[in-house]
């Protein structure tokens, strides 16, 4: 099983979790190999098989992953028991770009529509989508007393920000929130936003950690390079997950054998 890592007090996570912006949308996405279809009900429910079966019960979407939260429900609802689920608010895709709005009544709504769509009462981790402007967006009027009303509404356990900046991940640790920040072998900028939640005993979540796919672009030394991911990242004491965003089983499994093996 994968080991698991306290994120935020009360708060375990597996150390891999799914990420799935590639089960719900492939426009205005840059990943390699060009255009690209939606996995299958199947291929999903095969990849969610191989997750639960490895321990990794944290599932990641938003509302700007296209159709995922409602896959999601679909496959899942009713089903959720043992399952971690995050989601976030903030940006909307239209099919073409993106919109945000980080007001508290669009913040409410949006958490309202994510549990309506997933089938689910509460999130375990509902993030801000931030646009890049951080520190604007955590001081957007009224938003942290909305958070505080849906955590005392039991509609969600933990609140965050994915974030893009490092001063707005470590401003999101003061505040008492979890960021989720890049981090791979080729970006490490947000490491120091890793250290301060490890200095304050608690944790973050890590997106991009194969930069969307172009890292280990060719064969070759795909294996090396994912190897030595695994070896970085879980050498760091602040990084309690690595959301990995793939639509095959396979490559989920790889990764926890990789794991494994550093
Ligand atoms: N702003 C935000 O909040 C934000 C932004 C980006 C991402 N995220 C979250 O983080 C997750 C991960 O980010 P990401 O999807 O951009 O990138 P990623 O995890 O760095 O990379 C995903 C890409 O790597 C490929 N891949 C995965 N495992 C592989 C393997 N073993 N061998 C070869 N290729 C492999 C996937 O293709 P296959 O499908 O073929 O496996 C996919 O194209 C997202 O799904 C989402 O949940 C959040």
């Amino acid at each position: 099983m994968i080991p698991r890592r306290l994120v935020h007090p009360g708060l375990e996570l597996p150390f891999i979790s799914l990420g799935t912006v590639k089960i719900g949308r492939n426009s205005s996405v840059k990943y390699p190999g060009g255009a690209f279809e939606l996995p299958s009900d199947t291929e999903v429910e095969n990849l969610l098989s191989a997750a639960r079966e490895l321990g990794c019960n944290l599932i990641d979407t938003a509302p700007a992953y296209g159709i995922s939260e409602e896959r999601l429900g679909k496959l899942l609802g009713g089903r959720w028991e043992g399952w971690l689920c995050s989601s976030k608010a903030g940006e909307e895709f239209d099919g073409d770009k993106s919109h945000y709005d980080f007001s508290p009544e669009a913040i409410r709504r949006s958490c309202e529509r994510s549990l309506r769509r997933l089938k689910r009462d509460h999130l375990d981790l509902f993030l801000l989508h931030s646009n890049g402007n951080d520190l604007e967006v955590l001081n957007s009027p009224g938003l942290m007393d909305e958070l505080s009303s849906l955590s005392d509404r039991g509609l969600i356990r933990t609140w965050g920000a994915s974030t893009k900046t490092v001063h707005g991940g470590l401003e999101t640790l003061r505040r008492g929130g979890v960021p989720m920040i890049m981090l791979n072998l080729e970006a490490r900028d947000e490491l120091a936003v890793a250290d301060y939640a490890a200095s304050l005993g608690r944790g973050v979540l890590v997106k991009k950690a194969l930069a969307s796919g172009h890292l280990g672009d060719n064969a070759a030394n795909r294996d090396e390079k994912l190897r030595d991911t695994w070896k970085f990242l879980s050498g760091i004491k602040g990084v309690s997950s690595v959301v990995i965003g793939t639509t095959k089983a396979a490559h989920l499994r790889q990764h926890a054998e990789l794991l494994r093996g550093v």
